[in-house]
């Protein structure tokens, strides 16, 4: 969470405040209640400009005068204090000479604060002001350099997440960066270097980036990067290339991201069907990857939010066509309940971004203990990427807006490669005969259909959503995996409470939410259970419930409201979810709600 971008180049060539206003735009997906800018130069022109609120208010307070040699920028997400402009970052030391930006948490700045700075006249409420104002303090009180005492500090945070980018406005050519635990980039531009959060920030500039690891620190100036670890040892690390076209970024004649990722689910599968396929129309997957999956006793899926509910889907995916028993954990309960892990585990995390902070800590407890694993992940080179055994992109092209679409039929549809791949090595009789690339084909033109039906989506969101104060998702199996991932969908951009239900639970307690006109939508793809669902929405329709139904056109009837393709009820949860994803969108849009940045959420979660 928060948005971090840092520009040192030549100021003649390059317009830093620019880079760092561009740069800071494409990172507001990180976070977007304050923002600020510090720029600089050598003739010691400073510029610091804070606000309360987006990226836009912050380019208004702007003025074409702001220009220097060197700068840093930063988007937040508070953890540690409200939003305020006093809270918002840069933040400065007392002596004025320090300028910081951190995206992370600092666990134990209480007692640094009380051991070190007590003299200190802090000015915001964070946890981040305390690193920049340790740096002045081991300048001042033990004459050590600024890299020294950036050093020092971060040594005093062991536990700590941290990016920080700081500037030492007695040296401005030289941009000081630390790393632990949050994404950090640096990228390396014509005239300038850079460092970001994520690559989107700069891959209008440059494709060329270089990785930072944890515990390392930098010092760059416009024409070189010096990287070293945590013992003052210099790194040498090549840079590598990042393969996107800075208008997939874009939104283009959208009104919304979230609208435009939903358009993409179907490209995103064909994308999987040249992709991942070879000429016999089976999976193409790395051997060693299956080879090793296939020893397992047992597949431990740890993930997230919308990633999480892919995994529950992928659970009923890999377990058909492979026979292995899979369990999905939530990353933040299983990382503080290592549970009981079976002889021969292996471990597949769930990350559209790749950055998530509590799939982290579970993968750095898996690593210790020397088990194997697998990012299925959005991002190339991402954390969670780098620390895994293998990595299977979703390749579902950058995903902007915080409700996540496009990466969730993506998830699917790869563990629907993997098991269909791990299920032929297996010998597994449901694997040899399913045809996934015939299915994935079918699926990605029935996505479609359903996408050209968005006036009906429209019309059901404004009339039965829109004024709604609860709503529902009922189904059994796999349908109720979906109905989880429908209600957050809407929940988070339209603010309207909502409960995913396995249909079966409602008499055991939630039916009793059911009133007039309390919207209840039944998904029926799965033959076995679709009549007890439909038994169960009419329980709750005899309440009052509106109840509307999301059903496989060979289970439908006449008055069902969304009828799907017919696939292979494995599969179905990528079209199911599809009339979800529109009618909370529609929903939000309907409200005035910012759809692609709702309240209190950010895209990449790096704090627990
Ligand atoms: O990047 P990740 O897939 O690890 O993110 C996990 C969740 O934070 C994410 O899916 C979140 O729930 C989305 N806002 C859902 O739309």
């Amino acid at each position: 969470m928060c948005g971090i971008v840092g520009i040192v180049g030549s100021s003649d060539v390059v317009h830093v405040t620019e880079l760092l206003l561009d740069g800071l735009q494409k990172l507001e997906y990180r976070g977007y209640d304050s923002a600020g800018i510090y720029v600089t130069n050598d003739q010691k022109q400073e510029h610091l400009i804070k606000v309360k609120g987006r990226v836009a208010d912050l380019r208004n307070q702007v003025s074409d005068d702001v220009q220097g040699s060197i700068g840093i920028a930063h988007t937040r997400w508070a953890t540690h204090g409200e939003p305020s402009i006093n809270n918002a970052h840069p933040h400065v030391s007392e002596n004025g000479r320090f300028y910081l930006v951190h995206n992370g948490v600092i666990e134990n700045y209480q007692e640094l604060k009380a051991k070190y700075l007590s003299n200190v006249n802090f000015k915001s409420d964070t946890d981040s002001e305390v690193a920049v104002q340790l740096v002045q303090y081991f300048v001042d009180k033990d004459n050590l350099t600024t890299l020294e005492a950036l050093r020092k500090t971060v040594s005093l945070m062991p536990d700590s997440a941290y990016g920080f980018l700081l500037i030492d406005n007695e040296q401005p050519d030289k941009l000081y960066v630390a790393k632990r635990r949050s994404p950090l980039l640096i990228a390396l531009g014509d005239n300038f270097n850079a460092v970001c959060s994520d690559a989107l920030a700069m891959i209008a500039h440059t494709n060329k980036f270089v990785e930072l690891h944890d515990g390392e620190v930098a010092v760059l100036t416009s024409n070189s990067v010096d990287i070293q670890d945590g013992n003052g040892n210099h790194i040498m690390r090549d840079p590598y290339t990042v393969d996107m076209d800075a208008s997939e970024a874009d939104k283009g004649a959208y009104e919304h991201y979230m609208l435009k990722e939903i358009d993409e689910q179907p490209i995103v599968i064909r994308r999987h069907l040249t992709d991942y396929f070879d000429e016999n129309k089976e999976p193409a997957l790395e051997q060693s990857l299956i080879n090793e999956m296939a020893q397992a006793d047992r597949i431990y899926i740890i993930a997230a939010g919308t990633s999480y509910h892919a995994g529950l889907v992928g659970k009923r995916i890999i377990e058909k066509l492979t026979n292995i028993p899979v369990e999905v954990n939530i990353a933040s309960e299983f990382a503080y309940n290592y549970e009981i892990i079976s002889e021969q585990p292996f471990f597949i995390f769930i990350s559209q971004s790749g950055e998530t902070a509590d799939l982290r800590e579970v993968l750095n407890r898996i690593n210790k203990d020397g088990y194997s694993s697998l990012t299925i992940t959005n991002v190339k080179n991402s954390t969670l990427s780098r620390e895994a055994t293998y990595t299977i992109l979703l390749k579902a092209g950058p995903e902007i807006a915080v409700a996540s679409t496009k990466a969730y039929t993506a998830q699917i549809s790869i563990e629907a490669i993997l098991a269909k791949a791990l299920g032929m090595k297996l010998n597994n009789f449901t694997a040899q005969n399913f045809d996934l690339f015939g299915q994935l084909s079918v699926v990605a033109n029935a996505m479609q259909a359903l996408i050209d039906q968005k006036d009906k989506l429209r019309n059901i969101a404004e009339k039965y959503f829109v004024n709604a104060t609860d709503a529902f998702y009922i189904g059994r199996g796999i349908d109720y995996a979906v109905s989880l991932e429908a209600s957050l969908k809407l929940k988070e951009i339209s603010y309207l409470h909502s409960e995913g239900i396995a249909a079966g639970e409602l008499k055991h307690g939630p039916i009793a939410l059911i009133e007039k006109g309390t919207p209840v939508v039944g998904i029926l793809t799965q033959e076995n259970v679709v009549a007890l669902t439909r038994s169960n929405l009419a329980e709750t329709q005899a309440r009052g419930s509106k109840v509307l139904t999301i059903a496989m056109k060979k289970f439908a009837v006449t008055n069902d409201d969304i009828v799907i393709d017919d696939v292979d009820e494995l599969l179905t949860p990528l079209l199911s979810v599809i009339p979800a994803q529109l009618i909370s969108y529609y929903t939000s849009l309907a409200k005035g709600l910012d759809v692609d940045k709702p309240r209190n959420l950010a895209k990449s979660v790096t704090v627990q």
